[in-house]
């Protein structure tokens, strides 16, 4: 495949983002990324889908403007506007594919629409040519918890997913409850660093969600995972800390139980598929993947068995158009092209997906 160049834009969420990328899916190089994160969502504790909108319009021209000009190029030198199309909030992706067609349509060039979840399975990619498939993946974000087997690059096999909340939502949601900032992900591991280890009889342990001993393939929760269980015990604990006064005292240690019972889950469950399907790779996106302990414990886990266990840096893994533009350099190889009629689409399976 000839070498490309994309500009990737991304506005699904709350990040306006914008990149430059160049190559082939085989040999990628990130030429520019900026990405404006609306801090504003804090304040509300979660995202405001009408301000994220507003946020995206304000932000959209400058972000693009400074893609190409980091990169040092101009329209004229890009061959693709890759843009994620779904799934998301859709007046904050309306306002990505809207600009994406128009301005890829006033310079003659194509459009290639992007689902971000594919998004996030190539962002590993920019930084470590070797996390191509044949993987496994594990995909965790705000709103997705999916574990994948990957043979190829557009076949995606379900093994896996939530059945409740998305890892990230837990996350958010327990950080609430110890009264933590939002987004609760990053809050959360850094007071759960700061917690006394298990080994010398840490206080808080929760019961592992979807985790029995003797699990057999043909269960039916092999793969799946659950976290509202998970999250109502945290909630139990916060309550009973208030009633004694002593949350304070053991925020970090409920923080830290909850962290060890997600990380321990997914870290069997990513065990479990790599080990059926004989994958010497493991790869992670989505924001959640930029936790160091679930890292940490999936390397410790596969080390062993001699698997390669490959995350995004912190920038790579929660939302960005870099990702979004490789994912668009494969797209774009198979000629998938969008009529000047494409549109968002709140939720969407990743295509591939079986
Ligand atoms: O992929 P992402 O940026 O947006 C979505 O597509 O949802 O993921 C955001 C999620 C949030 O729930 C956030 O709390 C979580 O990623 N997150 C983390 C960490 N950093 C971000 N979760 C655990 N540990 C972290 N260090
Ligand atoms: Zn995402």
């Amino acid at each position: 495949m000839a070498t490309l160049r994309l500009l990737g834009i991304e506005t699904s969420c709350d990040e306006t983002s914008a990149a430059v990328v160049h190559g082939t899916p085989d040999a990628i190089t990130l030429e520019s990324l900026v990405i404006l994160s609306q801090d504003v969502h804090r304040l509300f504790g979660g995202v405001v889908p009408e301000i994220a909108s507003r946020q995206h319009l304000t932000g959209i021209v400058p972000a693009v403007d400074a893609a190409l000009n980091e990169a040092g190029v101009s329209m004229a030198d890009i061959d693709a506007v890759a843009v994620t199309h779904a799934p998301g909030l859709v007046g904050a992706l309306l306002v990505g594919t809207s600009y994406a067609k128009t301005l890829a349509f006033t310079h003659g060039k194509p459009v290639v629409p992007v689902h971000h979840m594919e998004g996030h399975l190539f962002a590993t990619l920019l930084e470590h040519p070797n996390a191509a498939p044949p993987f496994t993946a594990l995909l965790v974000s705000g709103g997705h918890t999916l574990l994948l087997d990957v043979p190829e690059w557009g076949t995606y096999r379900l093994l896996g997913q939530t059945r409740d909340d998305a890892v990230g939502e837990a996350f958010d949601k327990v950080a609430k409850l110890l009264g933590l900032p939002y987004p609760g992900g990053r809050p959360i591991e850094q007071l759960a660093a700061t917690a006394e280890s298990p080994e010398y009889g840490h206080p808080h342990h929760f019961a592992r969600p979807m985790l029995r001993k003797r699990a057999v393939v043909t269960d039916a929760d092999y793969y799946d995972c659950s976290f509202s269980g998970l999250k109502t015990a945290v909630l139990y604990a916060v309550r009973e800390a208030e009633k004694t006064g002593t949350l304070d005292a053991q925020r970090a240690s409920i923080a830290r139980g909850f962290q060890d019972a997600v990380i321990d889950t997914l870290t069997e469950k990513v065990y479990r598929a790599a080990k059926a399907h004989r994958r010497g790779r493991i790869v992670l996106g989505g924001g959640v993947a930029c936790n160091g302990a679930l890292q940490i414990a999936l390397r410790e886990r596969f080390a062993s068995r001699g698997g390669d266990v490959f995350a995004p840096t912190p920038r790579l893994s929660t939302d960005n158009a870099a990702m979004i533009a490789a994912a668009g350099l494969y797209r774009f190889g198979r000629s998938e092209f969008a009529s000047p009629t494409l549109t968002a689409t709140a939720a969407l399976p990743i295509p591939g997906l079986s």
